[in-house]
């Protein structure tokens, strides 16, 4: 089966699928992207991962490209031209074409591409196998919480930790606290069995997966803390995982080649995929609102 992809207002075969050497995101990371887990054929946490590109475009200052409805028309048709049941829609938008120049140009329309991909479904079991994680310095910039296309220190982080056969790399920021993962939030359980990650700043993304799991945590009334946590606090703790639209909750057994807890995916951490799994089957389902242009 040929895979579909659309770019700039058209649906195309993927390996004809392609765009203009002067577009800004390919000269200058000049864009943004989303990646929505589709689970069961449904796209999980639409209206978050739409919130997150409005504020993505409009820190940069880069239009959108589509409004709200009609480009979830677009994601969906993407989706199901691909018969994606389980896996994840890829979208990202650029400032566009324009001849080389640093400054913003003075007309360029935003470009639009959406790719889909299959995977397999869920398995708790794999979830809950447990990952190593390395930690590193956080050398990327100042805006996190903009979900660029820029993610050279990301891939380098990711890289590094494969090449120690870990499976991601937690960030460190200069006061030794961890920000998160190159492709994850993180996450830990205290001794005291308080769940942790990381407040929203400028120095995270704010995980759609992220806020879903404190949701549904505060839902079932489990004790969390949004705060930052030190890699001695994560060696020390008792659990510890990682979230994410492609990973979902991954527990996390291994930090820097050091068992976390007795090293099997804690008690908490089972927990939690169990509430999140309930959570995106019970609320994942589209939320197109009426407000939205
Ligand atoms: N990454 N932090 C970073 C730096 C990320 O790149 C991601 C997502 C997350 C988790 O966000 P969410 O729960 O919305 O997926 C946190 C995507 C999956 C990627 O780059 O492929």
């Amino acid at each position: 089966m040929s895979r579909i992809a659309y770019v700039n207002g058209r649906y195309v075969p993927h390996r004809e699928a392609v765009v203009h050497i002067e577009d800004r995101g390919y000269q200058f990371a000049d864009g943004v992207y989303e990646v929505f887990a589709v689970h069961g054929g449904k796209l999980i946490g639409e209206q978050g991962h739409l919130d997150r590109l409005g504020h993505s475009l409009g820190e940069l200052r880069i239009d959108w490209p589509l409004g709200r409805r009609a480009l979830m028309v677009c994601v969906e048709e993407v989706r199901r031209r691909n018969h994606v049941r389980d896996g994840l829609i890829y979208l990202q938008v650029t400032r566009g074409v324009a001849p080389r120049d640093h400054a913003f140009p003075a007309e360029a329309d935003s470009a639009l591409v959406i790719t889909a991909k299959s995977m397999k479904p869920m398995d708790k079991e794999a979830l809950c196998k447990g990952v190593e994680v390395l930690t590193i310095p956080d050398i990327r910039w100042q805006r996190c919480d903009i979900k660029s296309v820029a993610l050279l220190p990301n891939i380098l982080g990711k890289q590094q930790a494969k090449d120690a056969g870990a499976f991601e790399a937690w960030q460190v920021d200069a006061d030794g606290m961890v920000t998160e993962g190159t492709s994850t939030n993180a996450w830990i359980v205290t001794q005291d069995g308080e769940l942790v990650t990381r407040d929203i700043s400028t120095s995270i993304l704010n995980g759609i997966t992220r806020l879903a799991i404190l949701e549904a945590a505060a839902e079932a009334q489990v004790n969390v803390s949004e705060r930052a946590f030190s890699v001695d606090e994560a060696l020390s703790a008792r659990e510890a995982f990682i979230s994410s639209s492609t990973s979902h909750v991954k527990a996390v057994t291994r930090i820097n080649g050091q068992s976390v807890g007795n090293g099997h995916a804690g008690e908490l951490t089972t927990r939690v995929l169990d509430l999140y799994v309930d959570y995106i089957e019970g609320h994942g389902g589209p939320q197109v609102t009426d407000s939205w242009n």
